[in-house]
């Protein structure tokens, strides 16, 4: 069986200026120095790229982007293209996070174009995808999760399934404390799993698929000790480093 190493991604979403970011990073780095076996990533606004990824140089934390225009280039007033954020050293960009698809209009037609676009510019894709509490209690997740990861991959070739990253968020977890319960992450993951072996076995052996929504130091154990959850894509308790690190530590116990 392909082994995962797990990944700890912080979400910042619109939180921290440059200057409150340096800060971060100079208490986050001698606190997850010793983690081994586990990646540590943080997803920042695009002013903190630069800052983050010369701070960072040489540790073992990754800087993530929180979007991307899907051309090289172009007459797109306001975005940011694949190439911009490689030639800074970023590592990679979440994509369809639920704020972006509910408050910015991020659709999965723009999704499908978003991921191979990333993946050509040697970034690493982190892809949200996840239901609503209406979804869920209609029974409608597997549904949901089956139209987001069809459409969002399908310009993706199944030799290059394996080097994107998806993150499980249901929509109602984020921000509200409410986290989802271990079975429920491990039966949607695992059933995002099922969804990409039937492209590719060798794929969903080696793709790491995170869990997302009121991950905590106190309930990141549990979930990450999950057969199929690689990992964690934590909002607000990636803020704080204290809360981040030992987040970090769960993964790396
Ligand atoms: P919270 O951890 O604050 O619930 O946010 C989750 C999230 O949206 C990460 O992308």
């Amino acid at each position: 069986m392909a082994t995962r190493t797990p990944l700890i991604a912080g979400n910042w979403k619109m939180y921290k200026t440059e200057s409150e970011a340096e800060q971060y990073i100079q208490a986050l780095l001698p606190r997850v120095s010793t983690a081994t076996d586990v990646d540590v990533a943080i997803c920042v606004p695009f002013t903190d790229l630069r800052a983050m990824v010369d701070s960072a140089r040489g540790s073992r934390v990754e800087v993530y982007a929180q979007n991307v225009h899907s051309e090289p280039q172009g007459a797109y007033t306001g975005e940011i293209s694949a190439p911009m954020l490689s030639e800074l050293d970023v590592h990679g960009v979440v994509l369809g996070h639920s704020e972006r698809r509910e408050l910015f209009g991020e659709t999965d037609k723009a999704l499908a174009l978003k991921v191979p676009a990333t993946l050509s510019a040697g970034l690493v894709p982190i892809l949200c995808v996840g239901e609503t509490e209406v979804e869920r209690d209609s029974g409608d997740t597997e549904r949901k999760l089956r139209n987001q990861i069809g459409e969002d991959l399908a310009g993706v070739a199944d030799e290059q399934l394996a080097h994107v990253v998806i993150a499980y968020e249901p929509i109602w977890a984020i921000g509200t404390g409410r986290v989802a319960s271990p079975e429920q992450a491990q039966e949607a993951i695992a059933f995002i799993r099922a969804l990409i072996e039937a492209r590719s076995p060798e794929a969903a052996a080696r793709a790491r698929i995170l869990y997302g929504g009121s991950v905590k130091p106190d309930n990141a154990p549990e979930l990450l000790a999950l057969p199929d959850v690689d990992g964690a894509l934590v909002g607000g308790a990636s803020l704080d480093p204290d809360s981040f690190s030992r987040i970090v530590a769960a993964a790396a116990p």
